[in-house]
């Protein structure tokens, strides 16, 4: 296994390989989505993908493309959660968000094309291995997982049960959903896709999957107690606004002291799935300790 930064550095190092150039006609597309791509962001969920495949004894130059999918639908989510019509964001990754660089129409044509590219990269990505006998199997099973937990069950769903809970008496249910949907999916996604690039058995999955569910709760709940009481800078994000847009924020609504200890309890749930691989799961159990207390 390498370190968190070794998998961050392969990422960063073929992050914008595959954007594809589309004439002059339409070039400001690729710098919107370069753009974005390339202002920051911490790549938890490409790592996850190659970490999860490394652990179960696959290839990380064949989990690569998936991994990269992940940062593209990641980053969709990202320009399109801060439009004016979702949360109306100035602020991203330190920088202006997409909509103020390239106005309104950009960012959207922006997010539609990284999550297009995050499609045909995960069905280019068995191909690009044309010549090398791959599990074919195993990679329409992660290209199936990565899509659906960004599809309408999963992110879009969580998104779409966000913006209605502005309206709505938020309620402890409905904040679940949305926790596991808008976030969780496509932290879960990247995991179990990269087990079973590597033809992982079904415990590990299992555990894995229960893992992944936790620390992707877990981080959306420290999200919002960083909308609370985060630092700006170190966040790069403009915070406070989650009571101003009535967000069903799970510290709002329960409190600080209640949000602080389910993040604990997840994080403590989450390696606890992961005992039965005791110090061979150590990256994993010390991602979670460091999630729990991540500032930005
Ligand atoms: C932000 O995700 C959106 C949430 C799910 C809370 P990250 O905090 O991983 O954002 P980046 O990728 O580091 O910018
Ligand atoms: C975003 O949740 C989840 C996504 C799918 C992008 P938030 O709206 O809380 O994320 P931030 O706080 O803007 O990063
Ligand atoms: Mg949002
Ligand atoms: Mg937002
Ligand atoms: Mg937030």
């Amino acid at each position: 296994m390498l370190s968190f930064n070794e998998y961050k550095d392969l990422i960063n190092s073929h992050l914008t390989d595959l954007i594809a150039d589309p004439g002059e006609e339409a070039a400001v597309l690729a710098d919107a989505m370069r753009y974005s791509l390339e202002v920051g962001g911490k790549r938890l969920r490409p790592v996850l993908l190659l970490a999860s495949c490394d652990f179960a004894g696959g290839e990380i130059m064949e989990a690569l493309p998936y991994a990269l999918s992940l940062e593209y639908i990641h980053t969709y989510s990202l320009i399109h959660d801060d439009l004016p019509a979702m949360d109306n964001d100035d602020l991203r990754r330190g920088k202006p968000t997409s909509h103020k660089v390239f106005g309104e129409a950009m960012a959207i044509l922006a997010g539609d094309a990284l999550l297009s590219t995050a499609a045909e990269t995960v069905t280019g990505a068995p191909l690009a291995f044309a010549g090398i006998p791959v599990k074919m199997a195993a990679h329409i099973r992660a290209a199936h997982e990565i899509m659906s937990r960004a599809g309408a069950t999963g992110m879009i769903a969580g998104q779409t049960a966000d913006i209605r809970g502005e309206s709505l008496e938020p309620d402890a249910d409905l904040i679940r959903y949305i926790e596991l949907h808008k976030t969780a999916d496509l932290i879960t996604a990247p995991v179990r896709a990269g087990l079973m690039l590597a033809e992982a058995d079904d415990d590990m999955l299992s555990a894995f999957t229960t893992y992944a569910l936790d620390i992707g709760v877990a981080f959306q709940i420290l999200d919002d107690i960083l909308d609370i009481e985060g630092d700006q800078a170190l966040m790069g994000k403009t915070l406070g606004k989650d009571a101003e847009q009535g967000k069903c924020n799970y510290a709002y609504v329960h409190g600080i002291d209640a949000a602080k200890e389910e993040l604990h309890r997840l994080t403590a749930e989450a390696k606890d799935a992961l005992s039965p691989y005791g110090d061979k799961a150590s990256f994993f159990m010390s991602l979670a300790d460091s999630l729990e207390i991540r500032n930005h």
